[in-house]
């Protein structure tokens, strides 16, 4: 609990741990199967138990759910499915009121085609103001009927769809990264720029204490005449801003604006952006002129070993360095399988085919995941830097990959001519008690089936065993809030599959990466990441908390 006395901290996000709420999947109190805000409400005890020091919740704005909320027709108020601004309203009062800060997700590249400007565009002639705030083009060749250009959309085809006009007759496309239903908005437009920071200021207003920008690398776009083609460089952007679509200089300018808009507020609103850009440039998302952090998958998508973990490490933290921020870090979250199961499987697996075979081919080792997952976790919680937790890891769910394909509702599935299955077997709803149907998740149906082997897996069930995930991570996150000072990191030389580090005042994390146990150095273990009882050996795959004697 925090003194009322103290100042408010400017800094409260440089360290914090940040837990993911995907408020569909979290709680659900009125019975319709879907998670709401009251849900998230009646876990806020839980939460503060847990030991996180802020909340980030997934969208939970009015949205027709195309892509799980992340199409937003209304940023200013709350999906009636999920509740009220007045139950947001207690969420934050609950949560300040427990010391936790609550950060939301403003999702700015696209609204969803319900949005009223997309209807008012859609209503609107060609080359009318009201489709200025979106990329609509004629079509190119006979009549129109080719798209624009070549862009692709993340979920799969083209990220052009073309609409009918008035006369009923195929008319202009209009330009959509994601989903058809997620149009992109035109940031060259003054309207667009103006109204996000309108949606800014009403969640801070609120007592919104963060943000989490959704694909803040593709809000600036070069459209000019001919659209220039897209090259297929996904994941090594280049380091000059010159992508046509992702990482350009210009979408700076529009983090340098809101930052202005964060410094009003008294501490100043944080921000975390979820960038895809050349690692390298990274860090400018995160400039105490910007949004002042940004998310980085390194870890996650790092193969479970000590010299990777080593080198993503140490490259995270210069990179965070440079520009004075922290380092992120992050091991699962709502778009990515669940870590438990990444670590089961052998290494350079695919996911994408892996879960296309409901998840048999190979069969995952789940026992040997959560030992990896847990070691993982453990040594992440000693980082400097702060750690973002997906909810159920803590739990440690796994994916669920064989949802039936009736059950999916990833735009992913249809949009990929179900060819991709997407992230729905991250997404399926918490168990809370061991009780079917819906292990304490709700009094209805949930939304995405849970399997069996929930139960056991249950909150509940694991509040009551010592060495449950649930109690390693309540008991890593107290240690962590006593140890924890300044944000600094010193490598203590190692075998090849341990990797050790020592932060001020002397709190040693060392794990080792290999299957066979090693000696444990010298100190006192505080916490294991096998559970209470601690060997005088490090035993393979697991992470040990030791301070100096
Ligand atoms: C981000 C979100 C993802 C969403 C996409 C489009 O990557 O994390 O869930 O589908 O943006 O908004």
């Amino acid at each position: 609990m925090p003194d009322a006395l103290d100042q408010p901290d400017p800094d409260w996000w440089r360290q914090a741990v940040v837990y993911q709420i995907y408020p569909r999947s979290f709680a659900d109190t009125d019975g319709d199967g879907v998670g709401d805000i009251p849900g998230a409400v009646s876990k806020i005890d839980y939460l503060a138990d847990l030991g996180v020091d802020a909340v980030w919740l997934s969208p939970f704005y009015p949205s027709p759910m195309a892509d799980g909320g992340y199409d937003v027709s209304d940023y200013r108020d709350v999906h009636p499915q999920l509740g009220t601004l007045a139950d947001f309203d207690a969420l934050v009062t609950g949560a300040h009121a427990r010391g936790m800060k609550v950060i939301v997700d403003i999702v700015p590249n696209h609204t969803s085609d319900e949005h009223p400007w997309f209807v008012e565009a859609l209503a609107a002639a060609p080359g009318s103001p009201a489709r200025d705030r979106y990329i609509f083009r004629d079509g190119l060749g006979e009549n129109g009927s080719q798209p624009p250009s070549d862009w692709i959309s993340h979920f799969g085809g083209s990220a052009w769809t073309r609409v009918t006009d008035a006369a009923g007759r195929p008319g202009q496309w209009y330009c959509h990264l994601f989903a058809p239903q997620q149009p992109d908005l035109d940031w060259r437009h003054p309207e667009v720029r103006s109204d996000f920071i309108t949606t800014l200021r009403f969640w801070a207003d609120r007592g919104v204490d963060g943000y989490r920008v959704d694909v803040a690398h593709a809000l600036a776009k070069d459209l000019s005449e001919p659209l220039r083609s897209k090259p297929d460089l996904e994941d090594d952007l280049p380091l000059d801003g010159s992508d046509p679509l992702y990482d350009r200089n210009e979408v700076h300018e529009i983090y340098q604006e809101w930052r202005q808009v964060f410094d009003t507020y008294d501490p100043p609103r944080s921000a975390v952006a979820e960038a895809v850009s050349h690692p390298a440039r990274r860090a400018l998302y995160a400039r105490p002129t910007e949004l002042g952090q940004a998310f980085n998958f390194s870890l996650m998508k790092a193969p479970f070993g000590a010299r990777t973990f080593g080198e993503v490490i140490t490259f995270c933290l210069a990179e965070a360095a440079k520009t004075g921020s922290s380092s992120t870090w992050v091991l699962s979250n709502h778009d990515d399988i669940r870590h438990v199961t990444r670590y089961g499987l052998p290494a350079g697996t695919s996911y994408e085919a892996w879960l296309m075979t409901e998840g048999t081919d190979p069969v995952p080792d789940l026992a040997r995941g959560l030992r990896r997952a847990r070691a993982a976790t453990t040594l992440m919680f000693a980082l400097p830097g702060s750690s973002y937790v997906y909810q159920g890891e803590e739990l440690g769910l796994p994916e669920v990959a064989d949802l039936p394909a009736e059950a999916l509702q990833d735009p992913t599935w249809t949009d990929s001519g179900h060819t991709v299955k997407g992230r729905d077997g991250c997404r399926v709803p918490i168990p809370w008690a061991p009780t079917p149907p819906a292990y304490g998740f709700g009094p209805g149906r949930p939304w995405l089936p849970q399997p069996a082997t929930f139960a056991a897996l249950s909150a509940a069930v694991q509040a009551q065993e010592p060495d449950s995930t649930l109690e390693l991570y309540r008991r890593a996150l107290q240690l962590r809030r006593r140890l924890q000072g300044a944000e600094q990191l010193d490598w203590v030389a190692s075998e090849p599959d341990v990797l050790h580090f020592v932060r001020p005042g002397g709190w040693h994390c060392v794990t080792n990466f290999g299957d066979v146990p090693v000696a444990l150095p010298p100190g006192q273990v505080v916490l294991s990441s096998t559970g209470t009882t601690v060997a005088d050996e490090l035993a393979g795959e697991s992470t040990v908390w030791l301070t100096s004697v």
